[in-house]
Formats: C-alpha cells, structure tokens, sequence
C-alpha cells in the first residue's frame, strides 16, 4: 500500500517537472498545430529532434502526409441548424470527446521529463484517448497508473482510454509476456504495428548516427533503459525486437491471448483491408507511420479514397482510422466526411509537449485555432452542417 502510494506519488511529481529550458514563443502565439513545431525545436536536443522530424529515404511519404489534405475540398451547405453541437465519437465503443486520439509515439521521455504519463494525463483532461507504444520511455503499467491517477483528480470522469500499440518481437514467448502485462495493466485495445518488419531509413537520423560513431561511438539504449521490449531507440533498431516474419496467420495466436478489440496499424491498400476484414479484425488505421517507414507510400487519405472506391462495404464492416499530416480541424473533418470513424495525431502532440509541457498538451488539444477549429461554433457552422448531413444520410 504505501508502496502505490509513493509510486503514484513519484509519477505525479515526474509528470509535472518541466524542461529546465523555456521556447522564446509565449504558447498564447501558438494558434495552429504547426507552432509548436519551432518552439520544440528550440527546446530538443539535436538528437530528439532529429528522431521525431525525421522521415524514410529523400521523405516523400511525409511529404505527401502533409500535402495530401489540401488536395481535397469541401463542399459546404449552408442553412441548417448547427446551434446543438456534439464534438463525441465513439472508437471501439468508447465514447471519446473528440473524433481524434493521440497517435503511438516511441521515447516521450525525449521530449519531456514528464514522458508517457504526462501525455496521458493531458489526454485524460481532454477527453482523448491515447495509443500508447511498446517503445515508451516508462514502463506501461506506470503510463495506466497516471491515467487512472488523473482521472481520480478529476471533478467528472473523463471518457478517456488507453490503447496498447504492438511490435510483435520475434520471439513469441516475450510477445505473449508483453500481451499479458498490457491485459493485467488494463489497457482497452491491442493495435498492431504491421509496416514495420524492419526499421525504415530515417535519413536524417543516418547521418546524426553516422556523425556520433565517427565522434565517440555509438551509445544505444541510453533514452529507454526502462523498458526492454523497445524495438529502436532514436532510430536505432534493437534486433529481435521487430519480427520480419509476421504474416497474417500470427494474428491467430494473438487473439488467443488477447480478448479484446484489435486494430491493425499500417494498412495502406484495399487489398490487404479486404483481408483485415476477412480476419475479424475490429479495427484499421491507414497509416505510412508519418512518413517514417515505407518510401513513396500512400497517405491516409488516398487510401481511404481508394477503400471508398473498391471497397466501400468496409466502412461497415469494421471501424477506419487515419493518421500522418491532420494538422487541423478541417483536416480531421474531412476524414470523417469520408467514413473515417477518428483520426491519430502524433508530432503535433509531441512538440507541444516538448515546447510547453502540460500546457501545451491541452492548447495542442483545444486552443481556439488548433484542432478546436473544427469545433468553433462561429467558424466552423457550415462545415459542421455538412458533416451532420453525411451522416444522417
Ligand atoms: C511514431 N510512430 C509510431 N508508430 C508506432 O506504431 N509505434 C511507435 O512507437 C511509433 N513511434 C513514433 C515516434 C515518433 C516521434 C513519431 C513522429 C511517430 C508513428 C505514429 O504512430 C503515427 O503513425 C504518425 O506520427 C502520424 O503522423 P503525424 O501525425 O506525426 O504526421
């Protein structure tokens, strides 16, 4: 007992330490997602910026992450009642307070002191729900004890969930293991990490390796010495970590251990979600990982266009999630426009809490032109009419 106590204790106090070094930009100036961006690169090291900017090869997959959603415009109807507005989605069953969840991100603790427990709790305030990788940077049964400490602190009860993100290693007696601890923690989903048989070539991060090894060698598992089921650290793959034989059938022995919903991250094809369905599979999230896996994949989005295209039975069939470049609320309402049920977000989150903390988890959430934009009842009526047409169709 005073063991928990002093645990939670101990987490708490970690999660509301702040970085030692201050962004020249008073957060009250970050309007968009976008600005964040500069004052976290003030903040990181040379290191964790390069971990989380960097994209595969020359980063055409980022590049068309973030450009693809321009390519797309509304269509606004005017003259409908938006004066009720309802901002709740509902992912897996679970009522969230908004149609967006944060995103599985490796290593926080690079990007805060505060790491994992500080993002979940500003998920917890928000009412997001939160995917939580295998290669945090604290343990995972900590990250549930902070959401659950929040939500205690909490005056109502906030709606939301922690999700568990998958590297399935190669060997299947430590993926069974890890399976185990996430179900015993409480963790409401399992998603599956599917694109990533092998690390992708972070560009950025093979010259800053290539840099150190020539200034002092490399020193790997400095940032996650916490947590031994990490696959790579700052772009680094730790071998065995990520199996380059996963194949559908692993999907068996996996439902076998875990119960619950699963959703397979990393679709990029209709094909491959034709089979996702055929598995039973509760859930896919069209992802190139933000842009830092496959070269020249996909975005999100013409994924999604192409399900709706060849196969729009899916969007019955089981849930769709998009992530990579929803950088605000049009963004995300276009998504659900187009059948998604929700979206992830992952560097936006990351720099506004390396730049400013709990702060600026909840400003990434809600400031007025961040992704509230989509819910600002002023600027937005129209849009929002249009959605609520779609979807009484
Ligand atoms: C990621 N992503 C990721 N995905 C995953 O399945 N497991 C992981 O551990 C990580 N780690 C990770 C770290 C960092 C720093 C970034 C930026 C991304 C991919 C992530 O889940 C998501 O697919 C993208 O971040 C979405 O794109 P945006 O929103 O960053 O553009």
């Amino acid at each position: 007992m005073v063991d928990s106590i002093l645990q939670l204790f101990l987490i708490h106090l970690a999660t509301m330490m702040t970085s030692t070094k201050k962004p020249s930009t008073n957060l009250a100036l970050c309007v968009t997602t976008n600005d964040f961006e500069a004052p976290a690169k003030e903040i990181l090291s040379e290191k964790s910026w390069v971990y989380v900017s960097s994209s595969a090869a020359s980063g055409l997959s980022l590049k068309t992450n973030l450009d693809d959603w321009s390519r797309i415009n509304f269509r606004p109807r005017i003259m409908r009642s938006v004066s009720l507005i309802d901002t709740r989605c509902s992912i897996l069953g679970q009522t969230s307070q908004f149609p967006f969840f944060v995103s599985a991100m490796g290593t926080l603790g690079n990007a805060h002191p505060g790491a994992e427990p500080l993002l979940a709790r500003g998920s917890t305030r928000k009412g997001l729900h939160m995917v939580v990788s295998t290669a945090t940077s604290k343990p995972l049964e900590d990250i549930m004890n902070a959401h659950q400490d929040e939500q205690n602190l909490l005056k109502s009860p906030s709606p939301s969930k922690l999700a568990f993100q998958l590297y399935v290693p190669v060997d299947r007696s430590k993926a069974l293991s890890l399976i185990r601890r996430v179900k015993a923690a409480g963790y409401q989903s399992l998603w599956i990490t599917v694109d990533t048989s092998v690390l992708g070539k972070r560009t950025a991060d093979r010259y800053l390796q290539a840099q150190e090894t020539l200034d002092q060698g490399v020193k790997a598992r400095e940032a996650a010495a916490e947590n031994e089921y990490s696959p790579a650290f700052g772009g680094r793959p730790v071998p065995g970590y990520l199996d380059p034989g996963l194949s559908w059938e692993d999907l068996a022995w996996i439902k076998q251990e875990w119960d619950g919903p699963i959703v397979l991250k990393g679709l990029q094809t209709v094909e491959d979600v034709k089979i996702a369905v055929e598995y039973g599979v509760q859930g896919v999230l069209l992802s190139n990982h933000g842009g830092r896996q496959i070269h020249s994949a996909p975005s999100a989005l013409m994924t999604l266009l192409e399900i709706r295209s060849y196969y729009p039975e899916a969007l019955e069939k089981l849930e769709i999630y998009v992530d990579g470049g929803l950088r605000d609320g049009a963004d995300v309402l276009k998504a659900l426009c187009l059948g998604a049920t929700a979206v992830g977000v992952g560097r936006p989150y990351y720099y506004a809490m390396a730049a400013y903390g709990m702060e600026g988890i909840e400003k990434c959430t809600d400031g007025k032109r961040c992704f509230q934009i989509l819910f600002d009842k002023e600027a937005n009526k129209s849009l929002q009419c249009w959605l609520k047409r779609l979807k009484s169709q």
